[in-house]
C-alpha cells in the first residue's frame, strides 16, 4: 500500500500531510516559522526558514504515519503564492528575505504602470490586476534595491521563483529551476492564453529572462528527490494553494465555486477552458495545467479573513486562542451596529485599494468585546459576498452553493452568516485540508495512483450543508452597514 505526501507551504506555517488511496489523511505535521514586519506595510520571510520548516515536517509527517520514504509514491508541492525569492544559482543562497504576498511596498510602482498606460495590457496578457499582491513588481523591487542583483540577473547568475519553484530547487538539491502554470499566471510576467512567459510583458517590468524558471503541467514528474529517505522519490505535482484547494473540493466542471478561509480569503469559480477577462476587478488565473491543457479560473482574492482573529488574539488580547472567538461573538445577540473593516493590508478584490486601512465604525457606549469579535467575523463573511457579485456576473453563471475549506470552516456561527448573506448553501466537506489534498491528487494522477478526475471528483463528500435563513430585509440592512463603512476606510494612506 502506497500513500502520496502533499507539502502545503502557506503564509504562517508549513505544513505535510500523507494521505491514502481514498482521499484519507493518514498523518499531518505542521510548523509555524517568523513573519518578518521591516517597516510599516512590508511582509517578509526567510527563505531558508522556510525551506528548513518545510523539509521537517516533510519527515515528521512520514514518521508520524508509521511509514518511510519507500511508501510514498509520489510528492505534491502546493504553496503560498505571489511570495517572491530569488538566490544564487551557485551558493543557492537568497540575495534577500522572500517579498510576501501581503507586501505593500510597491504601491508606488503599480501606480507609476498604470499612470504609463499599461494596466489594459497587463490585464489581457495576464488575467491580472495591476497591484502590489502580485509577484512581478516585488521581483522588480529586488532587482532595483539589491545591490549588484541587476546585472548579476542579467549574466544568469541570479534565479527567480514563487515558494514552489524555491522548494523544488532546494528538494532536488538544485537541478531543477521550474514552476507550474498556476505559480506563473501570479507574476504579471506570464501570458495566461499563450502559457508562456511575455517579452514585451518582461520588457515594461524590466525583468531578465535568463532568471525565470521553466513553466510546466501541474501534473507532471518534475524530478525527484532522496532528502527524505527510502531512495528516490518523484515529485509529480505543483500548484498554487487556492488552485489545488479547487481540485481538493472536487471543483473540476465549469461553474463550480470554492471559497478558501486562510490568512486571507480566496474564492474560486472554474470556468473550463476558457479564460473570461473580468470587467469586475476580479483575477482570471490558470485553475490548473494538466496533459498541456490548461482549465481557467476565475478568482476573487481577499488579504485579510482568519488573520483578523489572529489579530483579536495578538493585537487586542480580547481571546487567547482563535477558537475562543465563536463564543465571544456568540455573546452578543448580533453586532450591536459596529462593522470592523479589516483593511489591515489595503483592501484586495474588488476594491483594490493599497491604500485603504483597518477602521472599526458604529462604536457606542454599549460595545463589548463581543461585539468586536462579531464584526470581525462578520467582516470575513462580507467580504466574501461582495465578491460573489462580481464573479456571478464576469461568469454569466448563477451560484447555486458554496464549497468551503479552511481553518476558520471549524466556525459554525460564520457559517451560517455565510449561507445567511449569501442566499445559497454553504457545503463545508468532509476533508477540509483541500489545499493539501489537491497537491496530492496532482502528483498521484502524474503518476498512476489515481486515473482521473472522475475518480477524484468521486471522492468529494460533504459534512455538513449550512441553509440559508435570514429573511432579504435583515441581509440588505447589514450589507448595507458594510458598505458605508467600507466607504470610509479607502484611501486612507494615500
Ligand atoms: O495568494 C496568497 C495565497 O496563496 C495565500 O494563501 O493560505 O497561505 O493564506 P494562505
Amino acid at each position: 500500500m502506497k500513500y502520496v505526501l502533499a507539502l502545503d507551504q502557506g503564509t504562517t506555517s508549513s505544513r505535510a500531510i500523507v494521505f491514502d488511496h481514498a482521499g484519507q489523511i493518514k498523518s499531518i505535521a505542521q510548523k509555524e516559522f517568523r513573519q518578518i514586519f521591516p517597516q510599516l506595510g512590508w511582509v517578509e520571510h526567510d527563505p531558508n526558514e522556510i525551506w528548513s520548516s518545510q523539509i521537517g515536517v516533510a519527515a515528521e509527517a512520514i514518521t508520524r504515519a508509521g511509514l518511510s520514504g519507500r511508501d510514498i509514491a509520489a510528492i505534491g508541492i502546493t504553496n503560498q503564492r505571489e511570495t517572491t525569492v530569488v538566490w544564487d544559482r551557485r551558493s543557492g543562497q537568497p540575495v534577500y528575505n522572500a517579498i510576501v504576498w501581503q507586501d505593500r511596498r510597491t504601491a508606488g510602482l503599480c501606480d507609476e504602470l498604470r499612470a504609463a498606460g499599461h494596466e489594459a495590457l497587463f490585464q489581457r496578457k495576464t488575467g491580472l490586476v495591476l497591484d502590489a499582491y502580485l509577484a512581478g513588481t516585488k521581483l522588480r523591487w529586488i532587482l532595483d534595491n539589491v545591490p549588484d542583483a541587476r546585472r548579476r540577473a542579467e549574466a544568469g547568475e541570479l534565479a527567480f521563483g514563487t515558494i514552489d519553484c524555491w522548494l523544488l530547487w532546494k528538494l532536488s538539491g538544485g537541478a531543477l529551476h521550474a514552476t507550474d502554470a498556476t505559480n506563473a499566471s501570479r507574476t504579471l510576467l506570464f501570458d495566461i492564453t499563450q502559457q508562456a512567459w511575455d517579452d514585451e510583458l518582461l520588457e515594461i517590468m524590466q525583468v531578465p529572462r535568463a532568471m525565470l524558471p521553466e513553466v510546466r503541467d501541474s501534473s507532471a514528474v518534475y524530478g525527484d528527490t532522496d532528502l527524505l529517505g527510502g531512495g528516490r522519490i518523484p515529485i509529480a505535482g505543483v500548484a498554487g494553494d487556492q488552485h489545488a484547494a479547487l481540485l481538493g473540493q472536487a471543483c473540476t466542471q465549469r461553474g463550480m465555486v470554492k471559497n478558501t478561509y486562510g490568512t486571507g480569503c480566496f474564492m474560486l469559480m472554474n470556468t473550463g477552458d476558457t479564460p473570461i477577462p473580468s470587467q469586475n476587478r476580479l483575477i482570471t488565473t490558470t485553475a490548473w495545467r494538466i496533459a498541456g491543457r490548461p482549465s481557467y479560473a476565475l478568482e476573487g482574492s481577499i488579504f485579510i479573513a482568519g488573520a483578523v482573529v489572529q489579530w483579536l488574539r495578538d493585537g487586542l488580547g480580547i481571546i487567547s486562542s482563535s477558537s475562543e472567538v465563536e463564543s465571544l461573538a456568540a455573546s452578543v445577540p448580533d453586532n450591536g451596529g459596529v462593522y470592523l473593516v479589516p483593511a489591515f493590508v489595503g483592501l484586495g478584490a474588488p476594491h483594490w485599494d493599497p491604500y485603504a486601512r483597518g477602521a472599526i465604525h458604529g462604536i457606542t457606549r454599549g460595545t463589548t468585546s463581543g461585539h468586536l469579535a462579531r464584526a470581525a467575523l462578520e467582516s470575513i463573511a462580507y467580504q466574501v459576498t461582495d465578491l460573489i457579485g462580481a464573479m456571478q456576473g464576469d461568469a454569466g453563471l448563477t451560484l447555486n452553493e458554496l464549497r468551503v475549506d479552511g481553518g476558520a470552516t471549524a466556525n459554525d456561527t460564520l457559517m451560517q452568516f455565510q449561507a445567511d448573506l449569501l442566499g445559497v448553501p454553504v457545503l463545508r466537506p468532509k476533508v477540509t485540508e483541500t489545499t493539501a489534498l489537491g497537491a496530492a491528487y496532482l502528483a498521484g494522477l502524474a503518476v498512476g495512483y489515481w486515473s482521473g478526475l472522475d475518480e477524484i471528483a468521486a471522492q468529494w463528500q460533504v459534512e455538513r450543508v449550512f441553509e440559508p435563513a435570514m429573511g432579504r430585509d435583515q441581509v440588505d440592512a447589514l450589507r448595507g452597514g458594510w458598505d458605508r463603512a467600507v466607504g470610509r476606510s479607502k484611501g486612507w494612506t494615500q
